[in-house]
């Protein structure tokens, strides 16, 4: 399977066959930027003919691409009908009522540091016990030498109890999911 060309995140295959394995319904987004990790998932479900993606951005860096680019790449590569792409602050979703939260899979990339990541973890608790999966960039100890301001992500690693499933790179990926519902190598 192509997958597109990230540059600097690696670990696209490994976010495609996650998907893959977990064969969700409902995933959402955050900080899709130029829209790779978009793509990847979205490759992913028109594999498994099912599921769809919700994904929301501030582009509020010129750096990480803009809404127009992310739409012009999803017609490129034939995945724009399984994408609703859309402006929305991460801190005003999770202020929405919680039964209109739920997803399969939440991807979560948005210049990430151990504060946002225990945001994220508090907002979302009920839905990985629940048994949704979380995957955010991030999580190693070389990350955290690179990361803005703030909690780094490897003090809050014990609390929300990631695992990283790259090796101890700056671009590295991890996740979380409920260990009591899922037996699995990740
Ligand atoms: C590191 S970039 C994402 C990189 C991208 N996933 C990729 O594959 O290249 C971080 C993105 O998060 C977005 N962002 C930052 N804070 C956000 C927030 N509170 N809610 C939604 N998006 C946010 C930024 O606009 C930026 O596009």
């Amino acid at each position: 399977m192509q997958l597109p060309h990230h540059g600097k995140y690696e670990w696209l295959p490994m976010l495609y066959n996650i998907i893959k394995d977990f064969e969700p319904d409902k995933i959402i987004e955050f900080g899709p930027g130029k829209g790779q990790t978009t793509i990847t998932m979205a490759l992913a479900l028109k594999e498994l003919e099912k599921g769809y993606i919700n994904s929301y951005d501030l582009w509020n860096d010129e750096y990480w691409g803009d809404i127009k680019g992310c739409l012009d790449d999803f017609k490129k590569w034939n995945v724009e009908d399984l994408i609703d792409l859309q402006h929305l602050d991460f801190y005003d979703w999770i202020k929405s009522p919680i039964e209109e939260r739920d997803f399969d899979i939440l991807y979560f990339d948005i210049d990430n540091n151990g504060d946002k990541l225990l945001d994220l973890y508090k907002n979302v608790k009920h839905n990985i016990d629940s048994g949704s999966i979380i995957l955010f960039e991030g999580g190693s100890i070389v990350r955290d030498n690179h990361g803005s301001d703030g909690k780094k992500m490897n003090d809050v690693k014990n609390e929300i109890g990631y695992k990283v499933l790259t090796e101890d790179v700056k671009y590295s990926f991890s996740i979380i999911y409920n260990k009591n519902l899922y037996n699995m190598e990740y």
